[in-house]
Order: structure tokens, then C-alpha cells, then sequence
């Protein structure tokens, strides 16, 4: 009886919509299966997550599950363990009893949905519990919708998104964590008894110093090719917390979601609160596996034009900072278009009316153009980079404002402040965070797009900025009973903000920036098109950051930028070869100001950017293989992209330390076909002989179980030599 409900399950699943009440359903993807118990009037259970089962499997997969644990934990009366969803009803009572009312997947537009309906067995409180999947991706979304017809409102203690139980074992945990400028760095770590929690609360972003992204690795120290390994990333731009619990079962139990602390939420009837996504992955070939799959959903299916490769612009901060002005504008595009780059971004200064924004102390808010440094205005800068060929982006930091501004003057109510309190302030000493909850806050940020792109249509970029958190609680508009609903309503603000954005505006390319990489998260990503990965530019040191942002983002949406040196943040001076080598790894960029480069610069840079065009569909729509880690302090970190039908690739290597007849791992390559033959050809070369293998052909089968000896140095002149080595080498098969 078991097994036949389990295959009408199954059945209906692959028929279309239909709504059963059934014993198991099976969630699958291309290459991942989940299976989860589903009785009637009962407690839903996980059985399996990992490989896809063979019908056979499925069949007997309930005499060998690999877990038994309740699909979403509740509070109340099982009290010792935690729970992923807390309340108090109306009444007082803290208490949930949840069962099964019904089970459903209908089939969508790219795969299906499976809705698990529960209701409390007395009251009535109500959870939906959502699998989403798709057919060509192997990511499994899942969110919980919570809602409830008591008399009076409902506390929401805690509500997380999901609840996975990981398997027993020596399992490890690999996140990311960091700080300003130094974002992303990976930790890895075996989970031992206890409760390890990951969590945000800058309010606005919350990606510096920790990730809503993990994965389990379930066979040991994680292995980048193979290896079991879970992925799980929670979609939301604002606070979260994750947790592990592993207690004295051994098993490790994860809970993500929105981090509920100062966030109790007063649920009224018929109100429905929905969880944000929690975006599950399994493969068997390790943390790349893993990896890759979260970058093919990305690509297509949660970053904004993930299916379009990016321009290679300009950035004008780190070349100009404040001081903006039309000559020196005009001066940059001109740079950037000769040597072949396709935009120019004008980043912070450009604006402030009664206040000029010559420094970060003032007029966040004063969304007009400062006449003095910009005489002729915006329309003529737009042009100005339509004649030289290129397209034109603008810098704004639309959720903020300064004491100092025109916009505080007339709205003081609008920013975020605890009543009978001074403001505490943030950057500059004047900045606030505007109250995204308040509807008129929304439509003065979306009027300011539309205005932005309505007067200069030529604007095609936005560099979204946001350089504060949230340090004052208060708000305005939300009434007395719901300020704890401050941090979570900003969020539903921003998201309102940027659908109404992308409503009108779906052809904008916009960056995620928030200090830096303050907003790298799959909260935001379905609004934007890529991040800055980091504030902090130095070659060396975005190895780390790109590594580490890696596990969990696709290449496309990393911003990378050549910049200056010594570098403006940690004083590296390292050649420009190198600094190429690497922003060439990501969505490349330049951030310096090019007036100061000599012309021998100019040319290596048009050269790579002209090269970077060859490979940028490589690199930002192809398969990433990490090969050898700088977090294992080899000397060296290496890395591949393989296109989709494996005819081309490009290998990258990067000495990350320097002593003299230290030697060098050899690094095999990975992702190739084993039966295709390749001519390797180096980029960017600088040596004044060429490498022995330059022009040759090898079968993938050589490459991946050989590699190739990278030379520790560069063969230059005397006077050109220094302690920087690194390579690209371009794959392509030879016919
Ligand atoms: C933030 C960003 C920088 C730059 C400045 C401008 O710090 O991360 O890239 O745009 O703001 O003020």
C-alpha cells in the first residue's frame, strides 16, 4: 500500500497538477533526489536527500532512509529540541501541534511545485511548506508560508525558512566570513558538539562579515571534485541567522532563516508571512560539484540577465574618489574606449545642490547634478560617452540620506531613529538610513531611477550603493505594536523597490554594492546583475575573496577590477601582469584613473581586454573548477573555467608567495573531455621566450591526470623582474 501511494506520487508528479494526500513524494532534479514522508493527518518526515534514485531505489528507499527527522520542528511539545518555528497564540498558549491536510505539486513554467499544507490540530494556525525545483538546474528552493484565523494576533517567536537534518558523521562545515576589505574568506571546519550559528544584524547588508551560504561536505575534509556535499543558501538581503545544531543525536540539524532577534512578529489574522527561499543543492563531486550547481541556477534562474555576458568597463573611483569633474570625464571614457573597454561608470561626487558631495560628510538624498563640477550637465557626459563608443553608468546610494543634505532638511521623519533619542550617525559622521518601510520612502527611490534614466536615456548601468547599517531602532511609519517588524519591513520595502525598478527598467544592467561586498546574497540577485565583491582591490589579496565568494556565486556577477599600485587599500605593490591575471577571473573591470598609466600599460590593458572578450564567455557562462586552493598555503592558487560543450577553457594560475627554489605543486586540470585534444596558448604573455608547450596539443585525458609545469618566474629583462608570477592559458580544441 506504501509503495503504491509513493508511485502515485511519483506519478502525478511528472502528470501535471494534481492534489493527493500520499504516504512519500519525491522531489527530483536532474541529478538529486529528495524524499520525504508525507502521512495524512501526521508529522512529515525527511527520508533521503542526495543522488537520484533509480525507480527501484525509490521503491525500497523507506526500508533504508538515511534520516527520519520531522520536515519543520515546531515548539511546544517536544520543548528539549530546538525548533524552527515558535509562537504564542492569542490566547497565551506557546504551544504547536502540526498535521498533514494535504500535499499537491503542480508543474510550472520551468518545474514543479510541491505544496505540503499542515494545519495545528486545535487551533487555527496554518503552515504551507514549499518545494520548488526546476528542470535543468539541481537546486531544490524551499520556504515556508505561515498564517493563522485566531481572534487576535499571533506572536511569531522564531520562524525559519527550513529545517535539514545533515547525516551523522564527520561532516564540515565550509562558510565564508571576513570583515570590510576583506570579505569572503573561506572557513572550513568539522562540526563537533554543539550549536555553531551564523548570523547577520547590520540591518542592511549582510554579507560582509558573515554569508547566509554554506555547505556540508558529509565524507570528511571537504574535496573539490568529489565528496557528497549539501549546499544551502539563504535568499534574503537582511538579517539571518543559520544554525547546526548537532546535539546528542549526532546529527547536525540545520535551521535558516530570517534571524529573529528583535524581530518578534504580530502576525494578524489572515495575514499570510512568507519565509524567505532557502536554496538546497546536493552533488556528489564535492564542493565544486556544489559550487557549480548553485552557479548554473544562478545563471539561470536567480541573477538578473545571468544568461548575458557583461561589459568590460571603467569605474571611476579609485582613480578620481570625489573629484569629479566634465574634463577629467571626459579624459577617463576617452582611455577606457581606446583600449577597447565598452563602459564608463561615474561613481559618488557627482551630485548636491545646496550641499556638494565633495567628501562623504553630506547631500545622500540631493539626487541633482552639482552644476560646478559638471556644467553641461549629465545629458552631455551621456553623449560624450556615445561618441567614444561606450556606454554610460551612474553611482547612487538611494536608501541613505545626511543631516547635511536638502533631503533631511525637508523630511527629517523619513530616516530610521528611535524615538527620544539622538540619531546615531554613520559614515561621514552625518549619514541615516532611510525608513524603507514607509510607502512614500519607496516611491521617492523608484522616482529616482525613473527620473535618472527618463532624463538620460543613455544611462544603461547603476552602481547601488549602501554604506550603513542599521545602528538606531525606530521607526516612523510603523506603528507602535510593530517595531519589531523594523528590520524585516525594510527588507519587504527594498524588495518592493526593486521590483517596481525592474518592472519599469528590465534592460538596466544595476550593481549590488554595499561597502564593498556587503550585498553579495540571492536575496537580491533576481533585481541585480552583479556585486562588488570588495572595496578592497589588491590583486593578491581578491585571490582569497574571489575563492572563498566563489563557492557560492557564479563569475558573472563578481565584479573584479584592475586597479592601481601601490594599491589604495593595502599598499601592495604588485605588477600590472598579475593585477590583470587575476581581475580577468571575474566580470573584469578597471577602477584607476588610466591618465596615470604609461602607454606600455595602456597596450598591455588593451590587449587583455581584447583577449578578455575571447574568453568572457568562458569565463562568465562556463563551468568553474577551483584546483588548487591559496587556503592551503601551496605557494599557489589555480583555477579553470570549461565551456558548456567543453570545446574551450581557460586555466589560471597565480603564485601567492614567493621564496627562492621553493617549489610548486603541479596542478592538474579538471571539467576538460577526456577524449578531446586541445592547443594550449598562453594570455597576456610577458615573458621574452615562449613556453614549451605554447601552440601544442594535448588530450584531456594528459591534462587532467598531468597538468602542465608552470614556470615559478617570468623570463623578462633584469630590470623588469619581480616577485609576481602568474598565468592564463587558453584551451581550445584543436580540430
Ligand atoms: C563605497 C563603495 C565604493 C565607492 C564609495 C563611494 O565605499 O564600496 O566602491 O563607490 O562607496 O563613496
Amino acid at each position: 500500500m506504501r509503495i503504491l501511494t509513493f508511485l502515485l506520487t511519483v506519478l502525478s508528479a511528472w502528470a501535471g497538477t494534481k492534489n493527493i494526500v500520499a504516504q512519500n513524494v519525491h522531489i527530483s532534479t536532474p541529478h538529486t533526489s529528495m524524499v520525504l514522508r508525507v502521512p495524512e493527518g501526521g508529522k512529515p518526515e525527511y527520508i533521503y536527500y542526495g543522488d537520484k534514485l533509480s525507480d527501484k531505489d525509490l521503491k525500497s528507499v523507506d526500508y533504508a532512509a538515511t534520516m527520519h527527522h520531522e520536515l519543520y520542528p515546531v515548539y511546544g511539545l517536544n520543548c528539549q529540541e530546538e525548533a524552527a518555528l515558535a509562537v504564542t497564540h492569542a490566547d497565551g498558549n506557546m504551544t504547536l501541534q502540526m498535521a498533514v491536510v494535504q500535499v499537491k505539486t503542480d508543474s510550472t513554467d520551468t518545474g514543479f511545485l510541491t505544496t505540503i499544507t499542515m494545519k495545528d490540530k486545535i487551533y487555527p494556525f496554518h503552515t504551507n511548506i514549499y518545494y520548488k525545483t526546476y528542470r535543468d538546474a539541481d537546486i531544490i528552493e524551499t520556504w515556508t508560508e505561515i498564517s493563522h484565523k485566531e481572534k487576535k494576533p499571533v506572536m511569531l517567536n522564531r520562524f525559519a525558512s527550513a529545517y535539514l537534518p545533515i547525516r551523522r558523521g564527520d561532516v564540515w562545515l565550509s562558510h565564508l566570513y571576513g570583515s570590510w576589505a576583506n570579505e569572503g574568506r573561506l572557513s572550513q571546519e568539522r562540526l563537533e558538539p554543539g550549536m555553531k550559528t551564523i548570523k547577520n544584524k547590520d540591518g542592511v547588508r549582510n554579507s560582509h562579515t558573515a554569508h547566509a551560504e554554506v555547505m556540508f561536505s558529509l565524507d570528511g575534509k571537504p574535496q573539490e571534485n568529489v565528496g557528497n556535499t549539501i549546499g544551502a543558501a539563504l535568499c534574503y538581503s537582511g538579517n539571518y541567522k543559520l544554525c547546526i545544531d548537532t546535539d546528542d543525536s549526532d546529527f547536525h540539524k540545520f535551521y535558516a532563516g530570517i534571524n529573529e532577534d528583535n524581530s518578534g512578529y504580530l502576525l494578524q489574522a489572515d495575514e499570510v508571512f512568507t519565509t524567505p527561499i532557502l536554496a538546497l543543492t546536493y552533488s556528489g563531486e564535492g564542493t565544486g560539484g556544489c559550487s557549480r550547481n548553485f552557479h548554473k541556477w544562478a545563471r539561470g534562474h536567480r541573477l538578473a540577465h545571468g544568461d548575458k555576458v557583461r561589459k568590460i568597463l571603467l569605474n571611476s573611483w579609485e582613480g578620481v574618489y570625489f573629484d569629479i569633474h566634465e574634463a577629467g570625464m571626459k579624459q577617463m571614457m576617452k582611455d577606457i574606449a581606446s583600449m577597447g573597454g565598452e563602459m564608463f561608470v561615474m561613481d559618488d561626487g557627482w551630485f548636491g545642490g545646496k550641499y556638494p558631495r565633495n567628501n562623504d560628510s553630506s547631500s545622500l538624498g540631493d539626487w541633482k547634478t552639482d552644476v560646478n563640477k559638471l556644467p553641461s550637465g549629465i545629458g552631455y557626459i551621456v553623449e560624450e560617452a556615445k561618441k567614444n563608443g561606450i556606454g554610460f553608468g551612474i553611482w547612487i546610494e538611494p536608501e541613505m540620506t545626511n543631516t547635511t543634505s536638502e533631503l533631511y532638511e525637508k523630511h527629517p521623519e523619513w530616516v530610521i531613529k528611535a524615538p527620544q533619542r539622538e540619531l546615531v550617525l554613520g559614515r561621514g559622521g552625518t549619514q541615516a538610513v532611510l525608513d524603507l518601510a514607509n510607502p512614500e520612502v519607496q516611491d521617492f527611490i523608484v522616482g529616482l531611477v525613473d527620473t535618472l534614466t527618463g532624463n538620460y536615456p543613455g544611462i544603461e548601468y547603476i552602481k547601488w550603493d549602501a554604506n550603513m547599517g542599521i545602528t538606531n531602532h525606530g521607526s516612523n511609519y510603523l506603528g507602535k505594536d510593530s517595531q519589531s517588524h523594523l528590520y524585516i519591513e525594510y527588507h519587504r520595502g527594498f524588495e518592493k523597490i526593486c521590483q517596481r525598478i525592474r518592472m519599469k527598467h528590465p534592460e538596466l544592467t544595476i550593481q549590488a554594492c554595499a561597502s564593498g561586498g556587503g550585498r553579495a546574497n540571492y536575496g537580491i540577485l533576481p533585481y541585480f546583475d552583479e556585486f562588488w565583491v570588495s572595496d578592497n582591490t589588491d590583486a593578491l589579496q581578491r585571490i582569497y575573496m574571489q575563492w572563498g565568494t566563489s563557492y557560492f556565486f557564479p563569475a558573472i556577477a563578481m565584479a573584479s577590477h584592475i586597479s592601481a599600485a601601490p594599491n589604495h587599500q593595502t599598499f601592495r605593490t604588485i605588477p600590472l601582469k598579475y593585477r590583470i591575471d587575476v581581475a580577468m577571473s571575474g566580470r573584469l573591470g578597471m577602477e584607476i584613473q588610466p591618465g596615470n598609466m604609461t602607454d606600455e600599460e595602456k597596450e598591455m590593458c588593451r590587449k587583455a581586454i581584447a583577449d578578455y572578450k575571447k574568453i568572457r564567455p568562458i569565463v562568465q557562462l562556463g563551468d568553474m573548477y577551483r584546483l588548487l586552493s591559496p587556503y592551503d598555503k601551496e605557494g599557489a592558487a589555480s583555477l579553470m573555467y570549461v565551456s558548456p560543450q567543453k570545446e574551450k577553457a581557460v586555466f589560471y594560475w597565480w603564485k601567492t608567495e614567493h621564496f627562492c627554489n621553493q617549489h610548486l605543486p603541479r596542478v592538474k586540470m579538471a571539467g576538460l573531455d577526456p577524449s578531446k585534444i586541445y592547443k594550449v596558448t598562453e594570455l597576456n604573455r610577458i615573458d621574452n621566450q615562449i613556453l614549451e608547450y605554447e601552440g601544442k596539443t594535448f588530450s584531456g585525458t594528459f591534462l587532467m591526470a598531468n597538468g602542465l609545469e608552470i614556470p615559478y618566474n617570468h623570463q623578462v629583462d633584469y630590470h623588469k623582474q619581480n616577485d609576481y608570477s602568474s598565468r592564463i592559458l587558453y584551451l581550445e580544441e584543436a580540430k
